[in-house]
């Protein structure tokens, strides 16, 4: 199942796989940030959300965090409408012509093993949207690491998992930073509009972005790393950073996964992203890892998703 073959045009377009969120700060990690977490269905509770946070709340995402429109140049800010300066991406899937266009709802709710987005063996993808799709975790917190934008929310359990990892990754002389935690259902929304904008169109747009109810942001188990001097945030040369790689290597040491590896985007249905990591726990992780299996599809048996 795993596609090496892209499209020449998509070649054309050095593309970075956009996880939405929003465009990461041009001065770098803050450690400060705040929340912005914008709830339409049940809220978190109030424990999990710091002050900041919870007076944020539901301050949508002006800008994604990647993609046609984002720049390789972390200094470069965005541009004067709000989009990010043009930017790479990495080499593309084509997009899947097979109902890419299709509107959410056209695809039934997954049932049954692995649809219970308070469980961390969810599985969330183009054919596994969250029920209801407007799902927010039950509690939130902000984990006590540096963050580079105001998207840093996670479910306490993660939070935890990924203040670990961090400090592993300082002790080994690897600085990271918390780029895009937990996005709401507004939230994504708003991101995955944006995207639809910069492309022209949703079938480009479904490249790199999921659509509301479909992102594993919005399960709070998600996370995109950035380097803690922001080099290369969120765009194709993330991969080659010593954060990228100490984080591909040692990832799974903490529960989590690299969620969009490149070659698999016939099975997860998005280009690669060297910054998204999911968090499945350590008995998955270390499964996967120890099978060399590179997607959670295949690794719990489930059906690809490369399209809507
Ligand atoms: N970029 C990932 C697929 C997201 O939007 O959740
Ligand atoms: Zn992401």
């Amino acid at each position: 199942m795993r596609v090496t073959t892209f499209a020449a045009s998509a070649l054309l377009v050095v593309a970075l796989s956009a996880c939405s969120g929003p465009a990461p700060t041009a001065a770098g990690p803050t450690g400060t940030a705040a929340s912005s977490a914008g709830i339409p269905g049940p809220a978190p509770t109030a424990a999990g959300l710091t002050g900041t946070a919870a007076a944020s709340a539901g301050a949508p995402e002006a800008t994604p965090e990647s993609g046609p429109g984002a720049t390789s140049d972390p200094a470069a800010g965005p541009t004067p409408g709000g989009l990010p300066a043009p930017l790479q991406r990495e080499p593309a899937s084509a997009p899947s012509t097979s109902g890419a266009a299709a509107s959410p709802e056209a695809t039934p709710p997954a049932t049954g093993a692995h649809a219970d987005p308070r469980a961390v063996d969810v599985v969330v993808n183009k054919r596994r949207p969250l029920v209801p799709l407007d799902f927010a975790p039950a509690e939130l917190r902000r984990p006590g690491v540096a963050t580079a934008t105001d998207n840093a929310l996670l479910r306490p359990d993660v939070s935890t998992a990924v203040e670990e990892m961090f400090a592993a990754a300082a002790a080994d002389g690897v600085g990271l930073t918390l780029v895009s935690g937990y996005r709401s259902y507004a939230n994504q929304e708003s991101t995955y509009a944006s995207w639809v904008a910069q492309y022209g169109d949703a079938a480009g747009a479904d490249t790199v972005s999921a659509r509301p109810g479909y992102s594993e942001h919005q399960t709070g188990l998600a996370f995109d790393v950035g380097q803690a001097d922001g080099a290369c945030t969120l765009v194709l040369c993330f991969r080659d950073t010593p954060a990228a790689q100490w984080a591909a290597a040692r990832a799974a040491d903490y529960g989590f996964i690299l969620r969009y590896p490149l070659g698999y985007h016939e099975i997860t249905g998005f280009s690669a992203e060297s910054w998204h990591f999911r968090y499945v726990g350590k008995d998955v992780s270390l499964a996967m890892k120890a099978a060399g299996t590179q997607t959670l599809e295949e690794h719990f048996g489930l059906s690809a998703a490369p399209s809507y």
